[in-house]
């Protein structure tokens, strides 16, 4: 269990924020929208290493299990009382949907009992949010990335609760593409930090994986096939008789998929004119992303926002976040919301 800061109601606005979209369990309490008095995080990771990914029937019943004593734990570090919650914010999708229930029924329950509004929030826009966590400046309109185990978006971001879509994977997100390699390249679960370590390592130039830029002038991504390029390359050298050079090959397919990131990016602060750039989500904790994104943004006379690693993957306060601000603009979730496998951005 992972937590931070600790604070007081002070005549703020306290917003508790749930989070149990995949496989972490996390709480959080924020004053004012964004200043984050905890955060607290159960990961499953052990749970599910065993089967070399999430199983969701798994991860919903740990939900259920620890999510009693990650609120606790919330309430607690944040010096917060029941009495003192101003709103309850949930994740409502998308996700796992026995995984998502779990929280969202929570937060129901909660906003019944305590007799505060409910706030049930787009977990990529939770993302999103992630970087306002640091920068109390920072605020829409920007252009925003998201690069996670589900998603790859690129977003204008108009105002707190404005978001367009401007391109998106047309099949793997980014970082299933990374647990892919992972487990191709015998690494382990989850994939992304194993491959991230392992290519520093590398030599990223060493094999030439093809960088899928779709040729067609929009701004989504394909994230699919690279993954049985390196299946395919792996295969050949092994038929050939020639070692493998794991830390290569991590560094190559690293390099292939951030060039493609990067130069869409590119394209985006380009075509929008916008002069910041948020990046969030679990692929944006990766070293080499953070390090040529930042590059590029240089380069394009863009601010660059990421938040530090532990606010880029599934936490609870970017969920407090989002969901002050939803609650600003729209005012309180109907109680009857359902849970979204597939809820649209
Ligand atoms: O945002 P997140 O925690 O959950 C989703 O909303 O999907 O992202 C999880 C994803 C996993 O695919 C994981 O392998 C990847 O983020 N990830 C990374 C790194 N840390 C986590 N990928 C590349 N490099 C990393 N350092
Ligand atoms: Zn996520």
């Amino acid at each position: 269990m992972m937590s931070s800061g600790a604070g007081m109601k002070d005549g703020r606005f306290i917003t508790l924020g749930i989070e149990t979209s995949c496989d972490e369990t996390a709480a959080a309490v924020t004053a004012d929208g964004r200043d984050v008095l905890s955060n607290v995080i159960s990961s499953q990771i052990d749970v599910h290493e065993v089967f070399g990914g999430v199983v969701p029937e798994i991860a919903a019943r740990h939900h259920l299990t620890q999510i009693n004593a990650v609120l606790d734990a919330a309430l607690s570090q944040a010096g917060i009382g029941w009495g003192e919650i101003d709103l309850v914010g949930a994740t409502c999708g998308p996700g796992l949907v026995g995984a998502v229930l779990i929280g969202l029924s929570t937060a129901k329950a909660l906003a019944l009992s305590t007799g505060r509004p409910l706030s049930a929030v787009h977990h990529v826009k939770g993302h999103v949010c992630a970087s306002y966590l640091e920068n109390p400046q920072l605020a829409p309109p920007h252009l925003a990335l998201v690069v996670s185990g589900g998603h790859t978006d690129i977003i204008d971001v108009r105002s707190y609760t404005e978001y367009i879509l401007l391109g998106q994977t047309r099949d793997d997100a980014v970082g299933e593409a990374f647990d892919k390699v992972a487990r191709v390249l015998g690494l382990g679960y989850p994939g992304g930090p194993k491959v991230d370590e392992l290519a520093k390592r590398g030599n990223p130039s060493a094999v030439a994986f093809k960088r899928v830029l779709l040729g067609d002038g929009s701004l989504d991504f394909s994230f699919s096939g690279i993954k049985t390029g390196v299946l395919n390359h792996v295969n050949t050298e092994r038929q050939a008789g020639r070692e493998i050079n794991t830390a290569d090959i991590a560094a190559s397919f690293q390099a292939s998929v951030t060039e493609v990131i990067a130069e869409k990016t590119r394209v985006a602060l380009r075509e929008t004119g916008h002069k910041k750039l948020t990046m969030g989500g679990g692929v944006a904790a990766n070293s080499m992303l953070r390090a040529r994104v930042a590059e590029v943004c240089a380069e394009e006379g863009a601010a660059f926002y990421v938040p530090a690693p532990a606010l880029c993957t599934d936490n609870a306060a970017m969920i407090a976040c989002a969901a002050y601000y939803k609650y600003q603009a729209e005012g309180a979730t109907p109680p009857d919301i359902d849970a979204s496998a597939g809820l649209p951005l």
